[in-house]
């Protein structure tokens, strides 16, 4: 399928929309936690991030729907916007039932540039899933909570998978009708992108991380003393294949992070074993 075609754009914008799943967080099965659980699930450094980032997603993806042209890419765009809010309801959910203690939410701005806001925002969401992927495995092999918390949060590891399908392809596609479709100056482009979102990760790392423990590594570190680098990347990307391995093979899949990964990992097989996350190997 020649991608940039009306067949492509409808091939990925009706795969990520039929693939839409009906639940209301409120009426999800949590399960009750004991003491242990509690404990760890409150010193887990990260849900004030990740509840902040889901309802500014929420936002953006849903004001830059309003601002397309009626159509398809428009339906599936402000489908995305609707699972992003439902994240954070699911997030603002679990951290009341589990009384995980919260800072206040700062209000959400609304920028001027939309396009501009969502395609960055779609690059950190490449970034921050690969990542997502492997720590949830991690957390999840360490059977720190039952089974039952698992299976809710994958629904939403899967529709981030989805989400980042869905903007690699509208990413390229954008480019295609625009005549920036020349391969070297798209994959220029994708690299600023990524170098961008890197950037903003790392100062968000900082902001919400005085110690200076990296977000993933801190975050690995909870359910895994003795993580090393090299078996973090591996899940991360044996976590992506298996995640990715679900779509169809005729639309985009992200390959940026996937790749870097297994050539980090190639060369961290071929040096002397490292020390542990909790020794000091951030990622
Ligand atoms: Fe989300
Ligand atoms: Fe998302």
């Amino acid at each position: 399928m020649k991608i940039g075609s009306v067949d492509h754009r409808e091939l990925f914008c009706c795969s990520f929309m039929e693939s839409y799943r009906e639940y209301e967080p409120e009426h999800l099965p949590w399960p009750d936690l004991d003491n242990a659980a509690l404990t760890l699930l409150r010193s887990i450094p990260f849900w004030g991030q990740a509840l902040n980032k889901e309802r500014q997603a929420g936002v953006i993806v849903s004001e830059y729907a309003k601002t397309l042209d009626r159509g398809i890419l428009q339906d599936a765009i402000a489908l995305q916007g609707e699972e992003e809010s439902r994240h954070a309801r699911l997030l603002k959910v679990f951290i009341e039932r589990y009384d995980i203690p919260m800072p206040a939410c700062p209000p959400i701005e609304i920028p001027a540039n939309l396009e501009q806001t969502f395609t960055v925002f779609g690059f950190e969401e490449c970034l921050d899933s690969f990542f997502a992927f492997g720590l949830f495995e991690i957390a999840r092999e360490a059977r720190v909570f039952p089974e039952q918390i698992f299976t809710i949060f994958d629904s939403i590891i899967d529709e981030e998978a989805r989400h980042i399908v869905f903007f690699v392809n509208w990413f390229t596609d954008l480019q295609i009708q625009r005549g920036h479709g020349f391969l070297p100056l798209r994959s220029a482009k994708t690299l600023w992108y990524y170098g961008r979102a890197l950037s903003s990760v790392i100062k968000a790392i900082g902001e919400s991380d005085p110690n200076g423990a990296g977000f993933t590594a801190s975050g690995a570190s909870v359910f895994s003393q003795d993580l090393t680098l090299e078996k973090f990347l591996k899940v991360c990307i044996q976590e992506n294949q298996r995640r990715m391995s679900k779509f169809d093979s005729r639309i985009l899949q992200p390959q940026l992070l996937p790749r870097l990964a297994s050539t980090a990992l190639n060369t961290l097989q071929l040096l002397p074993k490292r020390k542990a996350f909790g020794e000091g190997v951030r990622v």
